[in-house]
């Protein structure tokens, strides 16, 4: 799959970051973090990356930008001079336009925190918590125009208990999501998938 610098797109504590930047150190996920960008001035996810030793490290604010489009042309530009081939979105918390989609279609994931096509958009624990599931979970995709709504490449399922609050379900998807994640990554640039359809199949 040749180049496998990847760009990560965080709004948030950066946990899935971590747990990335940890898997690289270690040998376990064969790409170079050559770029984070965060549209929060205070997400934790900066320090990390700063930390690890990413070679660039960018807040962009979106306040500062006429629309999304041109926020979004320039994370695109910066993604490009960095020559990342894959996008992975941590926690990235920010709606993103069609062009940006459309031209990293194919390369660019995401994780959520529930299974879907259940529970999509900003609010999926909570969501899941109200609606009363026995089960919820993650699931890393492929990003495409249909909000949470591109091809699974990946799930891991977890109970949900009667005493949880948001915060004990979310923390014990998280626990999954940090396996998956840099798991699933790896798999991804070591031996790649074909889509048929909506089915991403795992070449071996
Ligand atoms: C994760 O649970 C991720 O699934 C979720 O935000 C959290 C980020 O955590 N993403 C979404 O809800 C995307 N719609 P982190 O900042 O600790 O990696």
């Amino acid at each position: 799959m040749g180049n496998n610098a990847i760009a990560v797109m965080a709004s948030g504590k950066g946990s899935n970051l971590r747990v990335i930047l940890d898997a690289v150190a270690a040998g376990r996920c064969p790409v170079q973090v050559k770029l984070v960008i965060s549209d929060k001035a205070d997400a934790q996810a900066l320090e990390i990356a700063r930390a690890a030793g990413v070679p660039q490290v960018v807040h962009l604010c979106p306040k500062s930008y006429a629309d999304r489009a041109s926020f979004d042309a320039d994370c695109a530009e910066l993604i490009d001079a960095a020559g990342c081939q894959w996008i992975v979105l941590a926690g990235y918390m920010r709606i993103l336009s069609s062009p940006f989609v459309r031209r990293f279609r194919g390369r660019m994931i995401n994780i959520h925190p529930s299974i879907l096509p259940a529970f999509s958009g900003a609010k999926a624990v909570e969501d899941a918590l109200s609606y009363g599931v026995k089960a919820s979970g993650c699931t890393v995709h492929l990003v495409d125009e249909v909000l949470d709504g591109g091809p699974i490449l990946a799930q891991a399922v977890v109970p949900v208990l009667d005493g949880d609050t948001f915060e004990s379900l979310h923390a014990r998807i998280q626990v999954e999501e940090h396996k998956l994640y840099p798991a699933t990554l790896a798999r991804m640039v070591t031996s790649g998938f074909d889509i048929e359809g909506r089915r991403v199949i795992w070449r071996t």
